[in-house]
């Protein structure tokens, strides 16, 4: 049984897709919806519809240990992803949760697109959006810094957004996580927590971690860098971030009160690296650059592999083993 709950949305699967790869479309997303995975979460959105950055923008090693993408949002903005249409589109027959990401260029668009979304689903109550991701870790966005680095903004787009309407309610309209970029620090692990932990009446979980930022990649034959934008610094991921990942989720599940949950992301590429990511703490596991190179059947395959762990080491539900990492 791989069934899960994340910010109290029950999830039939505790593997599902990350945003970012195959999710800018309805076409893209209904694939994710009929495989394995436990959910579907959107394309981190803009305001308004944009192509991102010029290609080449997104790059692989050859030996799959390691990804780049400098896409810079390319998007086809909020409305897009929370029109019926579009829901409809994606889900078909599948009840599975439906996920939202926003990525405002800054704190008024956030504010704007939580309040478009809101009003979306006052207006028409049978909008199903289990979750809102607000993306606090875009790294690709010429002359903006990453908010999650910047404890400052970060602090101030967190009590404004949480001091929204939509959010005061018994009953909230939909639910709030939070993606952050990576960490390498003890100290910035604590920051990070104390500032999510003030705000942890609203935030229900928090997903750890957006890619590395900034990575460089050189073609040796052309003498450039692989990727054009932003001087060829682009964000990292794929089995080199595993460990960084893994990492950010032991500490976050450590310092972020028990009433915000984790969810891994950060180079799964297998079952083994989704058992990994619960022992460590997550209650659910992200795919996104395996889900980008091999498509929605990973979904599926990791699945089984998960399965097979759990029978082989005689573990009926994720609960047996979640956080349950030993101690030397
Ligand atoms: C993009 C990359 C990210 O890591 C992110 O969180 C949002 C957008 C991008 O380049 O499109």
């Amino acid at each position: 049984d791989l069934s899960t709950t994340i910010g109290g949305i029950p999830l039939s699967s505790c593997i599902y897709n990350a945003s970012g790869p195959r999710t800018g479309s309805s076409a893209a997303m209904s694939k994710i919806a009929a495989s394995s995975s436990g959910g579907v979460l959107a394309k981190s959105a803009t305001v308004a519809n944009q192509t991102g950055n010029d290609q080449p923008r997104t790059w692989h090693d050859e030996n799959g240990s390691a990804s780049l993408n400098s896409e810079g949002l390319p998007n086809n903005g909020i409305e897009y992803y929370i029109d019926p249409k579009t829901i409809a589109e994606t889900m078909g027959d599948q009840s599975k949760p439906y996920m939202v990401s926003i990525s405002g260029k800054c704190l008024n668009d956030n504010l704007l697109m939580l309040g478009q979304i809101s009003d979306a689903i006052n207006q028409n109550p049978s909008i199903n959006i289990a979750a809102v991701e607000l993306n606090l870790a875009c790294p690709n966005i010429v002359g903006k810094p990453t908010i999650g680095y910047d404890f400052e903004q970060m602090e101030d787009v967190m009590k404004q957004v949480t001091s929204l309407p939509c959010f005061k309610g018994s009953k909230p309209l939909f639910r709030l996580g939070v993606k952050m970029p990576p960490y390498f620090d003890r100290p910035h692990f604590e920051q990070a927590a104390a500032i999510l932990n003030k705000y942890k009446s609203v935030i229900t979980y928090v997903a750890s971690i957006n890619t590395i930022g900034n990575a460089l990649a050189v073609d040796y034959y052309a003498e450039m860098p692989v990727i054009r934008a932003k001087g060829g610094f682009a964000g990292l991921s794929g089995p080199a971030v595993k460990y960084t990942a893994l990492a950010n989720v032991k500490q976050m599940r450590e310092l972020l009160d028990e009433s915000i949950d984790v969810v891994g992301v950060g180079g799964v590429t297998s079952g083994k690296d989704a058992f990994e990511m619960i022992l460590c703490g997550a209650r659910a596991v992200q795919v996104g650059t395996c889900h980008w190179v091999e498509g929605p059947s990973c979904f599926d395959r990791m699945c089984n592999e998960l399965t097979d762990i759990m029978k082989e080491k005689g573990y009926t539900s994720i609960d047996d083993f979640r956080g349950k990492l030993k101690e030397w």
